[in-house]
């Protein structure tokens, strides 16, 4: 049983404001289980009844759960009153109360970011217990030695403040300006790859997340724009693995990277 006021479960999905689902209830053009319901306070059972608007079944959803192509130049927040945030980007028909971003890139990273109000769904993709992987691609500016491939997999001591648990580093491409490295990590502490590769004297001058779990960030949404994640997907991001990789060829760097 999972009840909820009729205004109240309008609203909650994100398409309008209080106030206009109570005027939809008024004007007769919401039913619920086939009848007109003209009280905005008529319980409605999320797991049973079937509510439309004006004739239209609702798909209820306690959750929300989106994918974003997070561009440059954006912050990983819910409200900043100078810079814009990812919950900024969202659209007002998909937007909802409580959005947030389940795990934060930096303001110059781009790539895969999930937004959502589900506070265990984030716990359970970001606690390193859980083993989610997350996947990026990164340019550096200099080589990629098997010295570094070797330390990241047995885990980086950073400044001596942590050490990172073990994580895949591979080298994708080589360019004149440096490497292109594919890092896959299951933690994400503050500019975590950013200081893992400052503490081999290379700088990162570029970060894009591909993949977290077995999600791959789709690659038809331009950066900036947004998607609700299906089923199928919101299930591949929680799947668990050993550290792997995604295959390289569904992420080429130039398609992210100013090469
Ligand atoms: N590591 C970083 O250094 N920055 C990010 O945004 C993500 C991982």
């Amino acid at each position: 049983m999972n009840k909820q006021r009729l205004d109240k479960t309008i609203c909650s999905q994100g398409m309008l404001s209080r106030k206009e689902a109570k005027e939809l209830i008024r004007r007769g053009q919401v039913t619920v289980n086939g009848r007109v319901e003209k009280q905005a306070d008529a319980a409605v059972d999320w797991d049973q009844d079937i509510v439309a608007l004006s004739g239209a079944p609702l798909s209820l959803q306690q959750h929300v759960y989106l994918m974003l192509n997070k561009p440059a130049g954006v912050v990983s927040a819910t409200e900043d009153a100078a810079q814009t945030t990812v919950v900024d980007l969202v659209p007002p028909q998909l937007r909802r109360k409580g959005l947030f971003p389940a795990g934060r890139l930096d303001k110059d990273t781009t790539g895969l970011v999930i937004l959502t109000d589900d506070g265990e769904f984030a716990h359970n993709i970001l606690s390193p217990k859980k083993h989610v992987q997350k996947e990026y691609l990164a340019q550096v500016d200099g080589k990629i030695t098997l010295e570094i491939i070797e330390a990241f997999r047995a885990g980086v001591n950073v400044n001596n403040e942590y050490t990172t648990l073990p994580s895949r580093l591979t080298v994708e491409q080589s360019l004149p300006q440096g490497d292109i490295g594919r890092v896959v990590l299951r933690e994400g502490m503050y500019h975590q790859i950013k200081r893992m590769f400052r503490s081999f004297g290379l700088t990162v001058t570029q970060l894009h997340r591909v993949s977290i779990g077995n999600l791959l960030l789709d690659e038809a949404l331009l950066p900036g724009q947004c998607r609700p994640l299906t089923p199928q997907e919101l299930e591949m991001v929680q799947q668990r693995e050993e550290i792997s990789f995604s295959q390289g060829a569904i992420s080429p760097c130039e398609r992210h990277f100013t090469l």
